[in-house]
């Protein structure tokens, strides 16, 4: 049987056209401090074509299907110290490659497989340092030409073709993100659970308490990393939009909320949850936390196979703009009807943030979100709020497999423009979206939303 990994080199290869030849090198291993290393994560794009999370590796692979993996050799005494190495001549079984090398190797056989090929493949300004090693391996080549070869005449950017690759997710990838969400989602019951146990108790609750129980969650069930920070915010500390956990004490009557998600295999999970600290919401807390929610379920009916990227966040907004106007956060004499509130973006102090992004391997992934080749139609606008000319793009059809996060919120600073019993709260609901012809499926809903099971939940 072929590999998924397999699969996604010959379809690249029949996208690098006659001549062309892909260079992918994998993420370099970074120093934290002294003999003392940052915990290594591959390369995204490496780890789609080969699934090989070793570090110092590189994959080529040329127009005829050819991939050729260069790889750290079998050493003893290296592998004592830091770990089995796969080895030039096991990988080409291992991995499906066509032939593998020793990266010590890379210099002298990359001139070679650029030889007599028109086109040089590469992730551009992705990886330090990669312009001048390519430059350099093309000089090489040009050093003979007197000889009878031909050196490659021109550069392309790999991650225009690997990012739209990556973008509709495979079944593979998408059950792999499934059992990340989920974990990630048990993570925060366990998170929500002991914030209510220990207030219960009397206990000093902090920030890191709660961090540490996702972490323990995470890691029980075979994730490797978080996929990004963790975010544990209590109190006015969630109005911080990258507000890390922190030693903030977690206080009875106030919400926490909890921006957190696993990696795992390669994947990731995002997910945000706000929620009462000791398990019940006052009457405040919940009439922002209600609009939160419905601005989601918004979110969540606009997202369909041939809807836009954008009908979310349009979705969001409109909700989020008449739920400010009905609690008061907003005024029609001075703000207008709700068209006007979306018109002149008056609910940007509460919500400055877009409602997605494309999630994969990467929790930002890649991917454009304006449809390639639609044109521009409407004309620019002036930004109501900056006043900068706005060219609108139309932005991404959506396609079944596509993954976007549905992340409203609304965060509130004091100001006396708003009723006080409204400061300091800061609100986001996040969910994983996997976009299907019908609608989407939620990845991420094994943690409840409703304020009624957010209570039972966390009820002693
Ligand atoms: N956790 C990062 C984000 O929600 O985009
Ligand atoms: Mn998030
Ligand atoms: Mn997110």
């Amino acid at each position: 049987m072929t590999s998924i990994y397999a699969q996604r080199r010959a379809a690249l290869a029949a996208q690098l056209g006659a001549g062309g030849v892909a260079i992918i090198p994998t993420a370099p291993e970074r120093a934290r401090n002294r003999d003392s290393d940052f915990p290594y994560r591959h390369d995204s794009y490496f780890y789609y074509l080969t699934g090989f999370t070793e570090p110092n590796a590189w994959l080529v692979i040329t127009a005829n299907g050819h991939s050729t993996l260069f790889c750290q050799p079998k050493d003893l005494e290296r592998e004592i110290w830091d770990g089995i190495r796969l080895g030039p001549v096991a990988a080409p079984a291992a991995l499906g490659v066509t032939q593998a090398h020793s990266v010590s190797e890379l210099d002298k056989e990359l001139t070679k497989l650029l030889e007599n090929q028109t086109t040089v493949w590469f992730p551009f300004a992705t990886h330090e340092g990669l312009t001048a090693q390519i430059d350099g391996w093309l000089t090489q080549v040009r050093a003979r030409v007197r000889t009878g070869v031909s050196c490659p005449s021109s550069q392309q950017d790999l991650c225009t073709l690997l990012d739209e690759m990556r973008l509709v997710k495979d079944n593979h990838e998408q059950d792999t993100m499934r059992r990340a969400a989920r974990i990630s989602a048990h993570a925060h019951v366990r998170a929500m659970q002991t914030s209510a146990r220990m207030l219960r108790a009397g206990l000093d609750v902090r920030e890191y308490h709660l961090e540490a129980e996702l972490l323990h969650e995470f890691r029980q069930h075979g994730s490797q990393f978080p996929a990004y920070t963790s975010i544990v915010a209590a109190g006015a500390n969630a109005c911080v939009l990258h507000y890390r956990a922190d030693t903030a004490a977690v206080r009875n009557g106030e919400l926490v909320l909890i921006d957190a998600g696993c990696e795992l295999d390669g994947y990731a999970s995002d997910i945000t949850r706000t929620f009462p600290a000791n398990g019940k919401f006052t009457g405040p807390q919940k009439d922002l936390y209600q609009v939160v929610l419905a601005s989601q379920y918004a979110s969540v009916a606009a997202t369909q196979a041939g809807a836009r990227f954008n009908d979310p966040h349009e979705a969001a907004l409109r909700v989020l703009s008449q739920g400010l106007l009905d609690l008061g956060m907003l005024t029609p004499t001075k703000h207008g009807s709700v068209d006007d509130v979306l018109e002149k973006k008056a609910y940007f102090p509460f919500y400055m943030h877009r409602t997605s992004h494309w999630l994969g391997m990467d929790v930002h992934d890649c991917g454009s979100y304006v449809e390639p080749g639609e044109a521009n139609t409407a004309p620019a606008k002036a930004d109501p709020l900056t006043g900068v000319m706005v060219q609108p793009r139309p932005s991404r059809v959506l396609h079944a497999g596509m993954v976007l996060t549905l992340e409203p919120g609304l965060y509130v600073r004091p100001s006396n423009e708003v009723p006080e019993a409204f400061w300091n709260i800061g609100i986001r609901i996040e969910d994983d979206a996997l976009v299907t012809a019908t609608g989407c499926e939620l990845m991420s809903r094994d943690v409840p939303v409703e304020v009624a099971e957010i209570e039972a939940l966390m009820a002693g």
